[in-house]
């Protein structure tokens, strides 16, 4: 979904431009060219698939790849048998690597039976220099590597591996740019990701992100707030504000602006139903966010605040800068703020040197916070951070038990926080028809929950009030009031 691009009218004969995305749109003009020759030959459309592993970063970026690849004539397969299959990779935990080094396997009988197919990875775990001399090695039917800080590339590496026979690998170390207006295909047309800042200048101990996503860099407040209200031109109503750390956004500007600023400002854009927002670390929650919160109906009540351990002990040798007692505190203030906001977190078991008594402290926030659900982690090492050099590694046996334990808890206080609501009507943006039940839709609550309830697919984008009539669990199965009406 992008205005203005006219790739047909760009002079090819000349130099590429030196300037960005000026630059960019040359070579999805060239590869427009060369990809249209590839149909031709074929006889048929040329097809993509963008695969995407980890968070929400990733599958904004996987809409930017999108975006491209459907500007140069390539159409989605919906499957991995296609002409150019591209992994946004992860590399938070060991078990993300691992996958993609499983599904390349396939990969390549599938490229053996295909002469005009093309595989590209891209992504975090990219970043790190053994993953790419393993695929040297071992994986050299891959056409084209490139990493987080050069993503923006795409048209111009696309259209080079295109031209090589060998591997075309582009890695950076760090950037300090930002390229704005290249071309972005939705996942959903109603709702979307904006990237507010990149990177993460946090170091938890335990966390390769900073090495692989680089130091902070916040997007202007201008050019945020001008590709919201180009998105809500193109019918989005809902978006999701996207950094590692949004509580410290905007701190290294020309012009600081904090973070909480740049929400109410996006919260005035007519138009604009709904704003998320994720991560917020809680060592840089301000009062003037809970505020700004509180105020507006426009941002929703759901909050991402991840503790990573209860343990002040813990989360010292985590790097985490906050106290049980401090994140305690913050997490009650909120509360007391926004009565109806639905709290969520991440967790880490088994970090090095992690005891009973400490995972115990990790318990007792989980019973004292209440949190509508949970994202619980098995402690990964990756090679490179602080942590994995930490004497005391835990034993599978003991993290495992730990997990299961802390799992068993965080499903009981969710389906407890999740069951609140039955009887109350809520606000629901309708994302899809039901998998199951085609005669059902599917919308998601401010505070995330998600409700089933019947109704026509046309009502898909809207944003519908709904009787929340059975909880299931972690979910509702709910009435529309409008149809209650018509009834
Ligand atoms: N091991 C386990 N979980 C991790 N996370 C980040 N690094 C690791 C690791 N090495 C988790 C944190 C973070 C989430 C995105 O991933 O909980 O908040
Ligand atoms: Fe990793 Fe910590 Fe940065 Fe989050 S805040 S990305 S856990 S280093």
């Amino acid at each position: 979904m992008y205005h203005n691009l006219d790739l047909d009218h760009i002079d090819l004969t000349q130099e590429p431009p030196k300037e960005e995305p000026a630059r960019q749109c040359y070579f999805m003009a060239k590869a427009k060219k060369q990809v249209s020759a590839m149909c031709e030959a074929a006889g048929r459309p040329m097809t993509f698939h963008v695969e995407t592993f980890g968070c929400q970063m990733n599958a904004r970026d996987s809409e930017k790849l999108t975006g491209i690849l459907t500007a140069v004539g390539y159409v989605p397969s919906g499957t991995e048998t296609a002409d150019f299959v591209i992994y946004n990779t992860c590399t938070v935990r060991e078990n993300a690597n691992r996958k993609v080094y499983g599904r390349l396997g396939k990969l390549k009988r599938l490229k053996e039976e295909n002469p005009y197919m093309r595989i590209a990875l891209c992504g975090c775990m990219m970043q790190e220099s053994h993953v790419v001399e393993k695929l040297r090695d071992s994986y050299g039917f891959v056409d084209l590597v490139f990493g987080t800080h050069n993503i923006y590339q795409f048209a111009q590496l696309f259209c080079q591996a295109l031209e090589s026979d060998a591997m075309v690998v582009e890695i950076w170390k760090d950037t300090d740019r930002i390229v704005e207006d290249l071309p972005a295909q939705r996942k959903y047309p109603f709702k979307s990701g904006v990237n507010i800042m990149f990177g993460c200048n946090n170091f938890c101990s335990y966390c390769i992100v900073p090495y692989v996503r680089g130091r902070e860099r916040s997007r202007s407040p201008q050019a945020i707030l001008e590709e919201i209200r180009k998105l809500v031109e193109d019918g989005v109503v809902e978006v999701m504000l996207l950094g590692q750390n949004v509580n410290s956004y905007g701190k290294t500007l020309d012009q600081p602006i904090s973070f909480a600023k740049l929400l109410s400002q996006a919260a005035e854009i007519p138009g604009l139903e709904r704003i998320r927002f994720m991560t917020s670390h809680p060592k840089d929650l301000s009062d003037e966010l809970i505020q700004v919160m509180a105020s507006s109906d426009k941002i929703c009540r759901h909050l991402h605040l991840p503790v990573q351990s209860g343990s002040t002990r813990i989360l010292d040798k985590m790097n985490r800068r906050y106290t049980k007692e401090s994140y305690l505190d913050l997490a009650a203030r909120i509360k007391k703020a926004i009565p109806d906001i639905a709290l969520t977190t991440d967790i880490i078991v088994g970090f090095p040197g992690e005891t009973e008594e400490d995972f115990q402290d990790t318990l007792d926030v989980v019973r004292k916070v209440r949190y509508s659900s949970a994202f619980t982690f098995q402690y990964s090492k990756r090679s490179g951070t602080p942590a994995a050099a930490m004497e005391e590694q835990i034993s599978a046996e003991v993290v495992q038990d730990r997990f299961d334990r802390l799992l068993t808890l965080v499903q009981d206080i969710a389906r407890e926080e999740c069951a609140v609501w039955e009887g109350t009507t809520g606000k629901a943006l309708v994302e899809q028809v039901n998998h199951q039940d085609e005669s059902l839709l599917t919308g998601r609550l401010g505070n995330n929950l998600l409700v089933h309830f019947p109704g026509e697919r046309s009502l898909i984008g809207k944003i519908v009030d709904v009787h929340l009539t059975e909880c299931k669990g972690f979910y509702y199965m709910g009435e529309m009031i409008e149809w209650l009406y018509h009834q």
